[in-house]
């Protein structure tokens, strides 16, 4: 049984290279990763598997987030009720990803679960109305509505859910708790 783990992504800790996720651009980001961090683009956090021996583990999933804001007006429907007509602050989720031989096992959620914890603990600080993520695809697409994420009216790939939605369903917003 592997011993799961959620860390800051350390380029001399983790081993990108062989991460594959089945989509190229979320494997191909995680490689210039290192870039992100040196700029302070993004924040990268990296499943590794604590069992695997040392140095350096490898990257068996992760994710990146970012501050942003966003237009209240391409909100659907009710979604902006209540909110400024200026753009509102959010997080990004810039990307996500995890290694085909573990998908379709929870670990998704997992990562989903971590990455919002991680925006609801910022919020705390840093004031945010929105976590936002980009799917790559339908099936990506299809399985952030199902966990309660919804389209931007003009790009049906951006997606939102409200901070405040999620806060009510912390920790995760599936069903696995995340690893620690
Ligand atoms: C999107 C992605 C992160 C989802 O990861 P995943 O681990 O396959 O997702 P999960 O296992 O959490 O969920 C997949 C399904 O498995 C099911 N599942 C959960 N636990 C399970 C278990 N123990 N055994 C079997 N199935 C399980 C879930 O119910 C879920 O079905 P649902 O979506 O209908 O609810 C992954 O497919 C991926 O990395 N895709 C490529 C990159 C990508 O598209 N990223 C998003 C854009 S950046």
């Amino acid at each position: 049984m592997p011993s799961f783990h959620i860390e800051p992504y350390a380029p001399d800790l983790h081993q990108a290279r062989s991460f594959r996720s089945g989509v190229s651009a979320v494997d191909t980001w995680l490689r210039s990763a290192k870039r992100a961090l040196q700029a302070k683009t993004s924040a990268v956090f990296v499943l590794i598997d604590l069992d695997e021996p040392g140095p350096r583990r490898r990257v068996l999933g992760y994710f990146a987030l970012a501050a942003s804001s966003c237009e209240v007006n391409e909100l659907p429907g009710d979604s902006a009720e209540g909110l400024p007509a200026f753009p509102v602050p959010c997080f990004l989720i810039t990307w996500l990803g995890l290694d085909r031989t573990l998908q379709g096992q929870g670990l998704g959620d997992a990562l989903l679960g971590k990455a919002v914890a991680k925006c609801l603990h910022a919020r705390e600080h840093v004031a945010a109305v929105l976590v936002v993520v980009d799917s790559l695809g339908d099936e990506a697409t299809a399985w952030y509505q199902r966990r309660g994420f919804r389209a931007f009216a003009r790009t049906p790939r951006r997606l939102f859910a409200r901070m405040e939605d999620l806060a009510e369903r912390s920790p995760a917003p599936g069903a696995s708790s995340p690893p620690a």
